[in-house]
């Protein structure tokens, strides 16, 4: 099917066969040939000065939906112009962020960090997820679900709660971190540990949704990624329009790097900016196919069997591959792989500016160190990297760097303990 003219606000079509299904249509792949699909939207009757002005002006609301001071719904237009009965926290507007120490470390000068752990659940996923389960809501399903390394599981426990929605989680049974896996459990999400890694999960979600009825809620659905298209725009709003010569990411499922390509690329159609940020889409070497890809200019697709200490983007086969490499092409952009001791480095370098992140987000910091060194990036030229999640997502490694490495990493701050007397802490100041 194809629409006629005059086009609908939104609508949905097929990466794989062009097809297109209308804006409230509940399945989460193609009908015809199972590809992934993207929503597109109707230009806006706005030119672009009309809509950043509109964007500047809501940010100022005192009523209404834009009181709540969401950065997702702000930019409504690009997002889902049609939505009603939004579920929102709300999320969003999260800060950009600068260190000296940062700058010293990655060679960069005024690198920006966009803390994405400022959220709700304290992952960018809130972004994706509050447009996921207001469409959810739109399409009378009566459940939710998905598979998760743990943020997109939490993310969807407490939307679903606050949509009155019951959820269902897979995880894998071993390596989610505790603070993720607590969330999902206290927002009353039900949540199997299955014996799997995410791959297997993913695989067992799809199918138990289209067989079982319950609505997927992985980045696989197109409506996740509208939402998370927003860390982009406000980037963009945040610099007023004038776009980062980089913008670096950890990849793991490929749903962010597909949602940024798409943000840059509406923003450019739309006139909000007039030339595209380099994308750099940062994996862990052990979880690392699409860099592989990458490396043979996306000749293959590439599957793993993944590891690595940064659990959130321990994946294997990539959902969002095709959308991830358009991305990639179209932002002149370049996927890294980098080792668990340089990204654990990365990460105790940006705990110990008083910033903090979960591992999987110090991959694009030590990104950004790998891009100055490979001469992509000029240290003089503006770049910002994306912090996914919060520190305290994942306690359990930061104590085993801190408290339980033995010989210390050479960052670690080994907790002391002390007789309780005044004598212990003289000696612990002289030391
Ligand atoms: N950073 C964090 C903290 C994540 O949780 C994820 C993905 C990523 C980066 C990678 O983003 O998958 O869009 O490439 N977490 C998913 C989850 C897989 O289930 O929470 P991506």
């Amino acid at each position: 099917m194809k629409f006629e003219t005059p086009r609908p606000a939104s609508w949905q079509t097929c990466l794989g066969c062009g097809n297109e299904a209308t804006e409230l249509d509940p399945h989460s792949r193609c009908r015809f040939c199972g590809g992934l699909l993207e929503v597109s939207h109707r230009a806006p009757d706005l030119t672009s000065s009309e809509l950043r002005a509109r964007f500047s002006q809501r940010a100022r609301e005192t009523s209404g939906l834009d009181a709540s001071g969401s950065g997702v719904w702000r930019f409504r237009e690009l997002v889902l112009p049609s939505a009603d009965g939004v579920v929102s926290h709300p999320e969003g507007n999260t800060p950009l962020l600068h260190r000296p120490a940062l700058d010293r470390w990655t060679g960069v000068h005024g690198l920006l960090l966009k803390h994405e752990g400022h959220n709700p659940t304290g992952s960018f996923k809130d972004r994706g997820m509050t447009v996921g389960v207001t469409q959810a809501r739109r399409v009378g399903a009566t459940a939710v679900a998905c598979a998760s390394t743990g943020n997109t599981s939490a993310s969807l426990a407490a939307y679903a709660a606050q949509a009155g929605l019951p959820a269902l989680v897979l995880v894998p049974a071993e390596g989610v971190a505790l603070g993720k896996l607590a969330q999902s459990l206290a927002y009353g999400a039900t949540t199997l540990l299955v014996r799997g890694d995410f791959d297997a999960c993913l695989r067992l979600v799809e199918e138990a949704s289209s067989r079982l009825g319950v609505y997927l809620l992985n980045s696989i659905n197109p409506f996740r990624l509208e939402g998370q298209k927003t860390i982009v725009l406000e980037i963009l709003q945040q610099l007023a329009w004038e776009p980062p010569d980089w913008i670096v990411l950890p990849a793991g499922n490929l749903g962010n790097t597909s949602a940024f390509g798409k943000a840059l690329r509406e923003a450019k159609d739309w006139g909000l900016i007039s030339r595209l940020p380099r994308l750099a889409a940062v994996q862990a070497a052990g979880a690392a196919p699409f860099a592989r890809s990458f490396q043979e200019g996306f000749a293959v697709r590439h599957r793993v069997t993944a590891r690595t200490v940064a659990t959130a983007i321990r994946i294997g086969d990539p959902a969002s591959y095709d959308r991830a490499v358009r991305a990639i092409r179209e932002t002149d952009g370049v996927v890294l792989a980098i080792d668990d001791d340089e990204i654990l480095e990365a990460k105790a370098v940006v705990d110990g500016c008083g910033i903090g992140c979960e591992p999987a987000s110090a991959a694009s910091v030590a990104g950004v160190r790998e891009l100055v060194r490979r001469g992509l990036l000029d240290p003089a030229q503006r770049a910002v990297a994306i912090l996914t999640g919060h520190i305290l997502k994942d306690p359990g490694i930061l104590l085993a760097y801190h408290r339980d490495t033995e010989p210390p990493p050479p960052r670690a701050n080994r907790p002391i303990e002390i007789e309780p007397e005044l004598a212990e802490i003289e000696k612990v100041l002289r030391r």
